[in-house]
């Protein structure tokens, strides 16, 4: 060893044996995903059934546009009561009150608007077995801690969470409450995810290997508009570069993989491209005037994750909202046996000739099309996003009315919300790797199917 290596080796040995006597191994230290330690486990809400409910009593934060879409297809489910409606612009309310009047709701909603923490006292209320947030991502945490801690089941729109201190707070907070928190990935109920989880689980793909998941979605003239998401989204984009949105394409590879019931994310890679199409969009269409010209946008139009899991599969992730193309959430499974890819849905199997050729997923169909599908797909097709919003509404009440466990808990929420807060610290690190916290402290191997 000449001097130089010497030297080297004397000062890791040193920082290594420091970080030792913190109770951390230096291999580990590169990538602490997180300041916190986690605590000694408190009771697992993995599995743990709902009460039976006759009707389910749902209260709503956040009546924009997600909002009042959840609410038609709660109206369209039976058995269910929409209590009470909380926005802190009276006229969206207002907008959810009318839809409940024109759908024949025989019940008059309690209404909350007196500001930004009006959902606290909502929470407080005795009629309210579920409180579901749509609002910006910024409250969702709040909103789900004050329905927990007030004894309610908390449900959220996606991502649950943006720092990995809230998916904390929300996996502490509904295991100390004993009170679920749902976030309400509808992507997990679409038809070809659902489809494709039941050929999983038939065996047809082998062993899984390897799976792909994106958001992929040219939202730049949403996120330039003076309403709606308009008005909060674009923020995010100058301040985290980073992937902003992961849940939608990672939720369903997660139960391809029983992501927490046999299986876990590990950790991830990541890298961003420059930022150029908002820049680009700003220049080519906001007026000279515009408060707009103000911002600095610092998220990577393409953001590029790699996650190993405990088990040793390999997920790519994606994000993209701002350049020019097809909406994709790559929806990939790879296994031994066979590959599926979607956008459009494609399939292949091994055989004793290999073509090397894809097929389309139509014969499958009859044999593997998933049960709540088969029983509901004609209804939910007529509502959002081509019937899952509707597959996810229908289910939840379901699991409630029944005393049956949520298909998704909070240990999903935290983990499947995790890859935002880590690719930024990954993104900012050269791609350097970060862990996953284990957010089930330790539970995750105990093999389990999620919609059991
Ligand atoms: N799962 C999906 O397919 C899907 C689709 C669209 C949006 N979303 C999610 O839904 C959420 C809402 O998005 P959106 O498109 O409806 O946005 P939106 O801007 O149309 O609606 C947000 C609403 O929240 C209200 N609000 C803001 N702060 C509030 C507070 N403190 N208390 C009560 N209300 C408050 C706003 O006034 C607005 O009406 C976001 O998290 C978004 O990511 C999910």
């Amino acid at each position: 060893m000449d001097r130089r290596e010497l030297l080297k080796s004397a000062a890791a040995a040193s920082a290594g044996a420091a970080l030792t006597q913190l109770g951390i191994d230096d291999a580990h230290a590169a990538s602490i995903p997180d300041s916190r330690i986690p605590i000694p486990a408190a009771d697992s809400m993995a599995g743990v059934p709902f009460a039976r409910h006759d009707t389910v009593r749902i209260a709503i934060v956040g009546t924009g546009l997600r909002g009042r879409s959840m609410l038609n297809e709660w109206l369209g489910v039976d058995n269910v009561r929409i209590t009470a409606l909380c926005d802190i612009v009276p006229e969206k309310v207002e907008q959810a009150r009318q839809m409940m009047r024109r759908a024949g709701h025989d019940h008059e909603p309690a209404v909350f608007t007196s500001g930004e923490r009006a959902f606290e006292e909502l929470c407080r209320r005795d009629d309210v077995d579920l409180v579901y947030t749509a609002t910006p991502w910024q409250w969702h945490v709040p909103v789900c801690l004050a329905a927990m801690n007030a004894g309610k089941h908390a449900a959220t729109e996606v991502p649950a969470a943006y720092t990995l201190d809230d998916c904390w707070r929300l996996v502490d907070t509904s295991e100390r409450t004993r009170r679920h928190c749902i976030m309400m990935e509808n992507c997990n109920y679409g038809y070809n995810e659902l489809l494709v989880l039941q050929m999983v689980r038939a065996g047809l793909f082998g062993e899984i290997k390897a799976g792909g998941a994106a958001y992929n979605h040219d939202l730049r003239a949403i996120l330039f508009e003076n309403r709606d998401e308009g008005l909060w989204r674009r923020d995010h984009h100058t301040k985290r570069n980073a992937n902003l949105y992961p849940t939608h394409g990672l939720g369903p590879v997660a139960f391809y993989m029983d992501v927490n019931r046999g299986d876990r994310f590990d950790y991830l890679v990541s890298m961003s491209t420059e930022e150029a199409g908002l820049t680009e969009w700003r220049e080519a269409r906001e007026p000279k005037d515009s408060p707009k010209w103000k911002e600095r946008y610092v998220t990577g139009d393409l953001n590029r994750s790699l996650i190993r899991t405990a088990k040793g599969r390999v997920i790519l992730l994606e994000h993209d909202v701002t350049s020019p193309r097809p909406y994709s959430r790559i929806n990939s499974v790879q296994g031994t046996k066979g590959i599926f890819e979607d956008y459009p849905p494609r399939i292949y199997f091994d055989s004793a000739r290999p073509d090397h050729r894809w097929k389309a997923i139509d014969e499958f169909k009859a044999e593997h099309e998933h049960p709540l599908w088969r029983s509901l797909g004609e209804k939910a097709r007529s509502g959002g996003h081509g019937g899952m919003d509707y597959v996810m509404a229908w289910r939840l009440v379901q699991c409630m009315r029944e005393g049956l466990a949520p298909d998704m808990d909070v240990y999903d929420a935290a983990a499947w919300s995790a890859p935002g807060p880590l690719s930024e610290r990954s993104v900012a690190n050269r791609g350097r790797s970060v862990d996953f916290p284990d957010f089930t402290r330790g539970r995750w191997s105990i093999a389990r199917r999620s919609m059991a």
